[in-house]
């Protein structure tokens, strides 16, 4: 889709619309092979060169990300070091900006989705659409032995809700750590759904996200995944 050129270059986080008119008269700009000199001239993004390169994926941006310990998904700066600064900063000043697919805590690590893609934070937070979440926990005390049945039931209320817990898979991995699969994302979920039973998590990393997996990506790093990894 064709947009005012200025606009384009702002929303992808180049510059600001007022900064695009200075790129474009110090000729950093091309449309279809031609220097720009118009920041109102509608253009199509797949046209556009700045400083010889093509756009900064204009379509969109969807990315898979190792979330390390001690970071937060807001982006209000007051909440302390965040995940988006450790994305590139052009993409920090995008609009659509790019916001988590959901959250994690800040003492809680793995596998975290980002995207500009509103669309896509709605499809794959909602409950209604059960996108499997997979959480390995370590557990401050034994895991009762019949916390797989009452997981699995649906029944769980946590405190201050009205609804109860979707039904979720546990997985034991030992006495003391556990995976969980939930199909919802509610506020502390993993943390509550054990400290309900009487045992407190002790860490917490999410390895799974749908069908994703983090594989090699080391704590703090990120990759790309194309624009229809969900369909
Ligand atoms: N559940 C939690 O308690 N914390 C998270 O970060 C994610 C799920």
């Amino acid at each position: 889709m064709s947009r005012r050129l200025d606009q384009l270059l702002a929303n992808l986080g180049y510059c600001s619309r007022r900064e695009a008119r200075d790129w474009i008269d110090a000729g950093r700009i091309e449309v279809g092979g031609q220097i720009a000199d118009d920041p109102g001239q509608k253009s199509h993004p797949a046209a556009v060169r700045v400083d010889g390169e093509p756009l900064d994926h204009p379509e969109g941006l969807l990315l898979m990300m190792n979330k390390p310990l001690g970071r937060v998904c807001s982006h209000d700066a007051g909440e302390g070091p965040s995940v988006y600064e450790l994305l590139p900063e052009r993409w920090r000043r995008r609009n659509p900006v790019v916001t988590t697919i959901g959250r994690l805590d800040k003492e809680t690590s793995g596998l975290l989705l980002l995207t500009d893609q509103s669309a896509l934070v709605h499809r794959l937070t909602s409950p209604k659409h059960k996108v499997p979440k997979i959480y390995r926990a370590t557990l401050d005390a034994d895991i009762p032995t019949d916390a797989k049945e009452i997981f699995a039931r649906g029944t769980l209320m946590l405190k201050g809700e009205t609804e109860p817990c979707a039904p979720a898979e546990l997985q034991g991995l030992g006495l003391r750590e556990a995976e969980l699969t939930l199909t919802e994302g509610r506020y502390h979920q993993v943390r509550r759904m054990f400290s309900a039973l009487g045992c407190e998590v002790v860490t917490l990393h999410r390895v799974r996200f749908g069908h994703l997996e983090l594989g090699e990506l080391a704590p703090g790093k990120w990759r790309e995944l194309p624009l229809n990894e969900f369909g």
